[in-house]
């Protein structure tokens, strides 16, 4: 058996799933570029029959790869399987991943016996496979699926002629030594088990994720699917990084190898943060803010002497610079440049242009600027193409009275002015842009926290809203909270109307979800 782990990553499938992490076109098309260049194996590039937005997304991916296998879900039923093949059939290496639910609860959704749905996965897999070489087959739920009819049902896939193997813990059951086991007797017991790849596809609900998925290796998988900061569904996914970093610095234990440039994963993760607007919690393992982090007396001087006492991985292998020295207002474009560049962020002459100019503005009000500053005016900048656009806004406040804010908000170009009054700055604020914008989405989330220390630190604000079960959430930054609540809150309403129009009726969507049985 081969030690090389083949890397599936499924953020713009499994990721995007999550509620409110929804990505534009263009968006999905960068991050399927970044994970291709990092040396993804397989981009799970999206679920084709969900929409033609998901079907346009996939099929450029598709068209645009380079090395990375692109990758369509489907359900089990030939139309599904058919949308997925017209999407990634011009990949210059696709394939299909079917997948039906075959513990039984997910059997009792589309109410198939056990001998039916065995039916339903030889024709569908025959079907994927008449058009396709690389076939992926998962019964999902399988870690909750009874034993016999799990190794009934995967020979039948193989028999079938599916060349990968996946095996979801869909609902995050399953522990470290289960896993392992699972994996080991399938690929000894099930006839033709050794021909195939199996895949491990862990979700985190109980914190297991990343357990799982090394304990699969360890019991013969040698494909993870994952997402890069654990996005996905409900808890999320394995997280890619954790898991190259894993094996990459336990090899000792853990003999196995991918094909990832960990230098990339750094970039990745904050593109992946800035797009879903999801951010990544500060002491996430390997990309947390604090990750690298040492505060202590005790620590600090230990680093200093050595800096192995503390430290496992070398910031400079997952691509964080070894030293972050900020910038200033005397600092000039090529050094703001070259330091977007460090962060990863690949931009034009005239978003580098607009970014200096904030830039600029931002050195004027705070002494130093520092990385996470820089990754927010980034972030600010990405709004320029909205239809809502924050052009003014100017409040008062007081402890004896409501708070009164006048905001100028431009819709499609048009600049439009308002004053309110509310319970705080912020309240004013947002009740001015909705006298503007008039919307009826719930404010599900609001918060703030520094992006730097002081108090002339930036305050990054994250906005959740829902409306008619669509979620969106956005952030942004600024030293003013006041500016920075009204940008997120105005960054979450662009990304509704985005899934607004998605969803509009007589629009393209069949609002599918992946647990839907099909047809
Ligand atoms: O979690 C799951 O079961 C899935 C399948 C579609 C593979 O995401
Ligand atoms: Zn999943």
């Amino acid at each position: 058996m081969t030690d090389h782990v083949l890397i599936f990553d499924t953020t713009l499938r499994d990721g995007e799933q999550s509620p409110g992490a929804t990505m534009t076109h263009d968006e999905k098309l960068e991050i399927a570029e970044m994970l291709d260049e990092m040396g993804v194996d397989v981009i799970e590039a999206g679920f084709p029959i969900a929409s033609e937005g998901d079907f346009k997304a996939v099929a450029e991916i598709a068209r645009r790869s380079r090395n990375a296998t692109i990758c369509g879900l489907a359900r089990a039923n030939p139309t599904d399987i058919d949308r997925a093949w017209e999407a990634v059939r011009h990949a210059a290496s696709p394939r299909i991943h079917t997948f039906i639910g075959t513990s039984p609860l997910h059997r009792a959704i589309p109410d198939l016996t056990q001998d039916e749905m065995a039916d339903r996965i030889h024709e569908t897999v025959t079907h994927a496979r008449n058009l396709c070489d690389n076939v992926q087959w998962s019964p999902m739920d399988a870690t909750r699926t009874e034993w016999d009819y799990l190794c009934r049902v995967i020979e039948i896939a193989i028999k079938a002629g599916a060349t990968t193997i996946n095996i979801p813990d869909t609902v995050g059951y399953t522990a470290p030594g289960e896993s392992a086991n699972l994996i080991r007797r399938l690929i000894t017991e099930v006839p033709g088990g050794e021909e195939v790849i199996f895949a491990t596809h862990c979700h985190n609900d109980l914190g297991m994720a990343t357990a799982n998925a090394l304990a699969a290796v360890e019991g013969g998988a040698r494909q993870i699917e994952c997402t890069i900061n654990g996005l996905g569904e409900r808890a999320g996914n394995t997280a890619l990084e954790e898991v190259v970093m894993a094996l990459r610095t336990r090899g000792d234990i853990m003999p196995f190898h991918t094909g990832i440039d960990t230098t990339r994963i750094m970039a990745l993760s904050r593109r992946v943060s800035t797009v879903s607007g999801f951010p990544v919690q500060f002491n996430k393992a390997i990309v947390g803010k604090n990750a690298f982090a040492h505060e202590s007396g005790i620590h600090q001087d230990g680093m200093l002497k050595n800096r192995e006492n503390f430290e496992i991985m070398r910031p400079e292998d997952i691509g964080l610079a070894a030293s972050s020295l900020p910038l200033g207002k005397h600092s000039g474009r090529a050094a703001m440049r070259a330091k977007l560049d460090e962060l990863g962020f690949e931009l034009g002459d005239n978003e580098v242009k607009d970014i200096f100019a904030r830039f600029k503005e931002l050195a004027d009000r705070k002494k130093e600027v520092y990385d996470d500053d820089l990754i927010a005016l980034v972030r600010i900048n990405e709004g320029a193409e909205d239809h809502l656009q924050l052009l003014d806004l100017g409040v008062s406040c007081g402890t004896g009275g409501p708070a009164e804010a006048t905001l100028t908000m431009a819709v499609d170009g048009t600049g439009h002015t308002v004053t309110d009054t509310g319970d705080g700055p912020v309240d004013a604020t947002f009740k001015a842009v909705r006298a503007i914008w008039p919307n009826a989405a719930r404010l599900e989330l609001y918060q703030v926290h520094a992006v730097t220390e002081g108090t002339d630190a930036q305050a990054t604000v994250s906005v959740r809203l829902v409306e008619d079960g669509r979620i969106a959430t956005g952030s942004s930054a600024d030293t003013d909270t006041v500016v920075a609540s009204a940008r997120a809150y105005i960054n979450a309403l662009n990304r509704l109307i985005v899934r607004r129009e998605k969803t509009a009726p007589g629009a393209d969507v069949k609002e599918i979800r992946y647990t839907d049985a099909g047809e």
